[in-house]
């Protein structure tokens, strides 16, 4: 089993990253650096009860700044690198791809050049963690999955960046015998998820009684998986993942968007004290997401067999988690949705 001194996490302030520092800070004493460039994704306030600890420390660094990249490298030498930052929402990749080209792959080809350089007389014990998506793999029908070894197959200009990004860190462990491994998880639900994404979307608006939008016939396919199941997994391959392998992760959970949509309705309206279908009301069909990916299903026997991994959350104990916590933090959801959030982030860290 590895053990670390400092593991740098990237994007630490997002969705995943945020439960992953918080995951990993309980779980060891190592120090944990996290960089992010605190873009509309990425809320510091997240790990306000961490912040004042004497092993963890912030830096607001744009990923594709290899001056930047460098530099903090230098300064904490770190002896993993836990690689979460990303621009990570489809819908933004098709009105927008630029960014998620200079994040996606500009970003991860600097982090790999700065763990290159610094590890580059003794690379042993180190390691660089990759995270990425099933959707690399593109989508299936209604049977089949997607397996460590299935051929790239991205649709979007999320997943191709994705791809692409994937592709190069293997190119470094090939080529450079950078220590590298991957992980490729499916669709992740809990706290902490900014409200553009399918389910705090949708518990944001049925707690406002707004729209319910569901693209298309609401019958594409997701596995989804709860965060904590997801880090648990990531924590398992940095500690005992074989070097330069790719570990799928999933929640063995395939829900249509429709159905996933009536179970919130149903589970929000039981909490609110309203009949069961009170809030289906509110569900629109709304014209389809371009190139959108019928099905998603992982399988993740690998992880399974090689390092033990099983998921501890079932979904319904989990869902009801995260819209727990979403009733009980309306005030982060306004911040986020408002814009309120951002105007302080440029007021305290925008010389940071
Ligand atoms: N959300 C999912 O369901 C899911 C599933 C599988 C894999 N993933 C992958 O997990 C990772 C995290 O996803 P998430 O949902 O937490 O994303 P997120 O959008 O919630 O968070 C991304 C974080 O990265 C930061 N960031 C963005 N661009 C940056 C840059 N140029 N430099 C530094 N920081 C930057 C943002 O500020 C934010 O804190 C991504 O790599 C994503 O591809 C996500």
């Amino acid at each position: 089993m590895r053990k670390f001194d400092t593991v740098l996490v990237t994007g630490g302030c997002g969705f995943i990253g945020t439960n992953f520092i918080k995951y990993i800070f309980d779980k060891t004493n190592y120090k944990i650096i996290n960089i992010d460039a605190l873009t509309y994704a990425g809320n510091i306030k997240n790990l306000i009860d961490i912040e004042n600890k004497d092993r963890y420390f912030f830096e607001r660094v744009n990923i594709c700044d290899a001056k930047k990249v460098n530099s903090i490298f230098e300064k904490y030498k770190p002896d993993c690198i836990v690689h979460f930052a990303a621009e990570s929402h489809v819908d933004r990749s098709i009105f927008g791809p630029k960014n998620f080209i200079d994040t996606n792959i500009i970003g991860t080809f600097t982090l790999l050049e700065a763990a290159r350089n610094l590890w580059k007389d003794n690379s042993d014990g180190k390691l660089f963690h990759h995270i990425s998506t099933d959707e690399v793999y593109g989508s299936l029908s209604d049977t089949g999955y997607f397996y460590e070894t299935t051929a790239y197959d991205p649709r979007s200009p999320y997943s191709a960046s994705k791809a692409s990004s994937d592709h190069i860190v293997k190119a470094y462990y090939h080529t450079y015998n950078l220590p590298v491994t991957i992980s490729n998880c499916s669709n992740n639900y809990g706290p902490y998820q900014f409200p553009e994404k399918l389910i705090p979307l949708m518990i944001s608006n049925i707690i406002e009684e707004k729209d319910l939008p569901v693209y298309g016939d609401g019958k594409n396919i997701r596995d989804w998986i709860f965060v904590e199941d997801h880090n648990n997994a990531v924590f398992d391959i940095i500690h005992n993942g074989r070097v330069g392998e790719t570990y799928n992760i999933g929640g063995e959970n395939e829900i249509t968007n429709i159905d996933m949509v009536n179970i919130l309705c149903e589970k929000l309206a039981y909490k609110m004290n309203k009949d069961k279908d009170y809030y289906k009301k509110l569900i629109k069909f709304v014209k389809d997401r371009a190139g959108h990916d019928r099905r998603y299903a992982i399988n993740c026997d690998k992880i399974k067999k090689e390092l033990g991994w099983q998921r501890q959350y079932d979904f319904n104990t989990a869902i009801d988690i995260t819209i727990d916590w979403y009733l009980n933090n309306k005030e982060w959801v306004y911040d986020v949705k408002s814009g309120e959030y951002q105007k302080w982030i440029e007021l305290n860290y925008s010389s940071k």
